[in-house]
C-alpha cells in the first residue's frame, strides 16, 4: 500500500506562528511535526509516500526529506493550490494510488502508543474498503465524530458537530481502498467549500464497507492545530524521552529497525546533524546495535534486527 500526506492547509489557528512557516514544518519538542505522521506511515509498513504541501511550502519539505531514499523510502511530491479539504487529497494524488489502496495521513496528527503498529499493519492489509480510528476526547466537536453501535459497527458520522452523539473523534488518519480518488472526485463541496474527509468515509460507511478501528486509553492521539495543542504535544514528546532515553518517532531510528538502512547509513544521517542531541542519540543507536549484547529496547514494537537487511 502507497500512503499520502497531507501537509498543506492555512494553519489560521497558529497564527502568526503559521504567518510565514507551514505547521507540519515547526517543531514538536526536538523533531518537525512531519516527522511523526511520517513515522506513523513507515511503522504501518508504507515506504511509497506522495507529500502534499501548498506551492510556497512544497519545497521546504522537499528540502528536509528528500527523495526518501537516505529512509528506504521513496517520496514524491505534488502541490495543493488552495486548502480545499483534505479528501481533495486523493484528487490530486490519484496516480499515485493503486488496486492495494491507500495510507492518508494528516501532517499535524501525533500517535504514539504500545501496539499501535499491529493495528496500523491490520489496516493497512485490507484490500477492500475503509478503515478508520475513533479515538475517546474530552470535547469531540472540533472532528469527524462517529456514532458507533455496542458491536462497534458505525451508525453515523458528522463533521464537527455542535451536539455530538458520541465522544468518539475519527483520528487523521485513513486506509482506504483503490476506490477512494473516484469516490473523492464525486463529493460536492461543502458549505465552507471543502471536500470534506468526513463525506469520504460516509460514502464508504453507505456502501457497508467503512471499518472502524478504536484506539484505546494506551494510545496517545495529539492535534496540534492550536497553540496550546501544539504545547502540549511538545511537553508530551519531551516527558516520554527524558524518562526513557527513547525517541518518539525518529525516522531514522524507524528506517534501521525495520531494516530499511544499514548502520552504516544510519550513521551517515546522523553526521547530517552535527553535535545536537538527536545526532548523537543516532549515533549511540548504531553504537549499541553494532555491540554484541544489543539490548533491543525499542521505543517502536519491531524486531530489531541483528544485521540489518538492506532495503529492496
Ligand atoms: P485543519 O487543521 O483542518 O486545517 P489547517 O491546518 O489549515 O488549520 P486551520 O484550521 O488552523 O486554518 O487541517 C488538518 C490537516 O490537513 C493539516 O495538516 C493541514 C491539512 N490540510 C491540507 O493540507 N489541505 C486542506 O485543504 C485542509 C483543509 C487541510
Amino acid at each position: 500500500m502507497k500512503g499520502i500526506l497531507l501537509a498543506g492547509g492555512a494553519g489560521s489557528r497558529l497564527y502568526p506562528l503559521t504567518a510565514v512557516v507551514s505547521k507540519q514544518l515547526l517543531p514538536v519538542y526536538d523533531k518537525p511535526l512531519i516527522y511523526y505522521p511520517l513515522s506513523t506511515m513507515m511503522l504501518s509498513g508504507i515506504r511509497d509516500v506522495l507529500i502534499i504541501s501548498t506551492p510556497a511550502e512544497l519545497p521546504r519539505f522537499c528540502e528536509l526529506l528528500g527523495d526518501g531514499s537516505s529512509l528506504g523510502l521513496s517520496l514524491t511530491y505534488a502541490v495543493q493550490h488552495a486548502p480545499r479539504g483534505i479528501a481533495e487529497a486523493l484528487c490530486i494524488g490519484e496516480h499515485h494510488v493503486d488496486d492495494r489502496g491507500v495510507c492518508l495521513a494528516l501532517g499535524d496528527n501525533v500517535l504514539y502508543g504500545s501496539g499501535l503498529e499491529p493495528r496500523l499493519r491490520e489496516a493497512a492489509s485490507q484490500r477492500t474498503g475503509a478503515t478508520i480510528f475513533g479515538y475517546q476526547v474530552r470535547d469531540p466537536s472540533a472532528y469527524g465524530v462517529a456514532e458507533v453501535d455496542a458491536a462497534g459497527r458505525v451508525l453515523s458520522l458528522e463533521e464537527k458537530p455542535a451536539a455530538p452523539r458520541s465522544s468518539l473523534a475519527v483520528v487523521g488518519l485513513y486506509f482506504y481502498d483503490g476506490n477512494a480518488p473516484r469516490f473523492a472526485r464525486e463529493l460536492s463541496p461543502s458549505p465552507r467549500g471543502e471536500l470534506e474527509i468526513t463525506d469520504l468515509n460516509a460514502r464508504y460507511l453507505r456502501e457497508g464497507t467503512l471499518r472502524l478501528s478504536r484506539l484505546g486509553r494506551g494510545t496517545a492521539w495529539l492535534d496540534t492545530g492550536t497553540p496550546e495543542s501544539l504545547m502540549a504535544a511538545s511537553a508530551f514528546v519531551h516527558a516520554i524521552e527524558e524518562r526513557q532515553g527513547l525517541k518518539v518517532s525518529c525516522p531514522e531510528e524507524i528506517a534501521f529497525r525495520l531494516g530499511y538502512i544499514t548502520a552504516e547509513q544510519l550513521e551517515r544521517l546522523a553526521s547530517r546533524y552535527g553535535s545536537s542531541a538527536y545526532g548523537a542519540y543516532l549515533r549511540q543507536i548504531v553504537r549499541e546495535e553494532s555491540a554484541p549484547h544489543a539490548s533491543g529496547d525499542s521505543l517502536v514494537d519491531v524486531p530489531v534486527p541483528t544485521r540489518p537487511r538492506v532495503a529492496a
